[in-house]
């Protein structure tokens, strides 16, 4: 079982996704071990713990910096052992040695169609409020693996989902949630775990489902 945590900052719906997948078979071999909030208010802390995940708070408004609040959450992830790292719904850039030390073992998810409406300062709902002002006909989310620079390393999974002419903000992301976010994650998390993931550079080959051997 690969001891996975999953790192939030708000409402934690990302975070749902996953434990939902996992209480219905559907992402395989992962062990939920932790859930780390940057935020004591964040609702996400209150699903995991419905769901009887551990839970710690490593607060963002008291670390001096972002080398500072990194490398405490490093710390937690060491303390605790864990293998794969997903961002889901956290919305802060961790420093170049928690990335490297987890090279392609944190997984993130995006609510744009990578390379567009992503980077520094696309988030939460700006993405949204981007992807409308341009014009885009079609939007959608990607899972990809972290590097230290934002929203930039190799991609897992990708889902379009179309604009509609009377979009908000507020319901391009919801429907981007529903249709994309919320599948592809869990499904880009079970993939790791599930030791399906091959990377050459930026490339990430999805390989087959391992087949039984011989009764
Ligand atoms: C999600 O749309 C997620 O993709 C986005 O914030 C929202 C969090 O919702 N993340 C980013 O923009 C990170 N760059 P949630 O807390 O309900 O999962």
């Amino acid at each position: 079982m690969v001891k996975t945590a999953v790192l939030v900052s708000g409402g934690g719906t990302n975070l749902q996704a996953i434990i939902d997948a996992l209480i219905f078979g559907e992402i395989k071999n992962c062990e939920l071990t932790a859930v780390i909030s940057s935020n004591p208010d964040a609702y996400a802390l209150r699903r995991a713990e419905f769901a009887e995940i551990p839970t710690y708070v490593i607060d963002r408004k008291i670390f001096a910096n972002r080398a500072s609040f990194s490398e405490a959450i490093h710390k937690k992830l060491e303390d605790l052992d864990i293998e794969l790292v997903v961002l889901a719904g956290f919305m802060f850039v961790l420093d170049p040695p928690l990335v490297r030390a987890y090279r392609n073992r944190i997984i993130n998810i995006h609510p744009a169609l990578i390379p567009s409406f992503s980077g520094s300062g696309y988030y939460g709902l700006r993405v949204h409020e981007a992807a409308l002002e341009y014009g885009v006909k079609v939007s959608g989310a990607t899972a990809h693996f972290c590097v230290s620079e934002a929203d930039a390393g190799p991609i897992i999974l990708q889902k379009a989902v179309e604009v509609r002419e009377d979009d908000t903000p507020q319901t391009l992301q919801r429907r981007v949630m529903e249709e994309a976010e919320w599948k592809i994650l869990p499904a880009a998390v079970s993939l790791y775990c599930e030791g399906r993931l091959e990377i050459t550079g930026r490339a990430v080959k999805i390989l087959g489902e391992p087949q039984d051997g011989p009764a």
